[in-house]
């Protein structure tokens, strides 16, 4: 399957590197508006470089790996849609709702492929856990908690364009939520203060957040999001039901310990998303490329980027207003 890979920034290059990695996919074309980095991703995967308008009017090209900034998703999905490649669009897919939901009519209307990138749920470990709540492992699913801080905070000038910590970080865990609980949440509570950086909270941002959602049936779940975590990249996940509890937790550096009189010393967590999701990054296109090959329904789609949105969304609005929110 030959990609045309739209961004060649950080998660740009690891996508363009797993598809150059997979036999039976080749990078084709890469385009950024950034030419060094363009040219340097090619160089390192044996594509060409190319505009997005080369891109989407090859005949070669049967997908697009879209990794340029959020702003651009949207458009980019249309337009490829329209051109009739497949499509995998990093997350979220737009910060409008009503923008997304009007792109993924026209992504239906032209019977494209949309694979969203929530690369957590491929994560084995999490992948692992969600399977066995499936398979009843801890009964009835009654509570999920899921932990989710970053090493440290962005520079400020990314709160803006990237929708900031509901919309951008949080959306993982909305997504991650929805995942496990199997069910939608109908309400949802939402605090939140800016305690790493002043700067963040006079953009109008948070950088410390928790929200409580609520299921139909009564199910709950709360994610905790922080910009900070001294001790690397914090990511655990945690489900209790009428038989037990299953939790998957961070992964170190390394599983070297020491014990000595005061205690015992282990390494630090995985810095970032780059290594600790390296593995789910791999699977996840493995994911899309079975998808696009089987016709079937790539698994999250753009429904499942629609809906974590609208958490984002309902999430915002009660920590502005500071009132739980009822969702449709
Ligand atoms: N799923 C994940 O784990 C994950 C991780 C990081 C980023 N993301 C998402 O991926 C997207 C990109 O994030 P990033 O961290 O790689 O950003 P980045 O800034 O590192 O890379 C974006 C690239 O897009 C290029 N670009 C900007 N404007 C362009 C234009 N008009 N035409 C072509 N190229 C253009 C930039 O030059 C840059 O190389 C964001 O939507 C982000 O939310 C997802």
């Amino acid at each position: 399957m030959k990609f045309g890979i739209i961004g060649a920034g950080r998660i740009g290059k690891i996508h363009a590197g797993n598809v150059a990695a997979r036999k039976d996919c080749a990078v084709t074309f890469i385009a950024d508006a950034d030419a060094a980095a363009a040219s340097n991703l090619a160089a390192a995967t044996g594509g060409k470089v190319a505009s997005i308008e080369d891109i989407l009017a090859s005949s070669e090209v049967e997908a697009v790996a879209i990794c340029a900034p959020t702003d651009m998703h949207a458009d980019l999905i249309e337009r490829s849609a329209r051109a009739g490649k497949a499509i995998f669009c990093e997350k979220p897919i737009d910060l409008d709702a009503e923008r997304i939901a009007r792109t993924l009519e026209i992504v239906k209307s032209s019977g494209a492929t949309l694979m969203v990138g929530f690369n957590r749920r491929f994560d084995p470990n999490f992948a692992a856990v969600q399977r066995r709540i499936q398979d009843g492992v801890i009964g009835a699913l009654e509570m999920v908690s899921i932990t989710s801080r970053d090493p440290s905070p962005p520079p400020v000038s990314y709160i803006a364009r990237s929708g900031g910590l509901f919309r951008d970080m949080m959306i993982h865990d909305f997504d991650m939520a929805r995942f496990l609980l199997g069910e939608e949440p109908v309400s949802i509570s939402a605090m939140g203060s800016a305690l790493v950086d002043k700067a963040i909270g006079e953009a109008g941002d948070v950088d410390t957040a928790v929200v409580i959602m609520e299921t139909k049936s009564g199910k709950v779940a709360q994610i905790s999001n922080s910009r900070r975590a001294t001790y690397g990249y914090d990511q655990r996940i945690e489900a209790h039901g009428s038989k037990g509890m299953i939790q998957a937790g961070n992964i170190k550096e390394t599983t070297v310990e020491f014990a000595g009189a005061d205690g015992f010393a282990s390494d630090k967590v995985l810095n970032f998303f780059l290594e600790r999701y390296a593995s789910a990054y791999r699977s996840e296109l493995d994911a899309f490329v079975e998808a696009v090959k089987s016709g079937r329904r790539p698994n999250p789609d753009g429904e499942d980027g629609l809906k974590a949105n609208r958490l984002a969304d309902a999430a915002y609005l009660s920590w502005k207003t500071q009132k739980r929110v009822t969702l449709a």
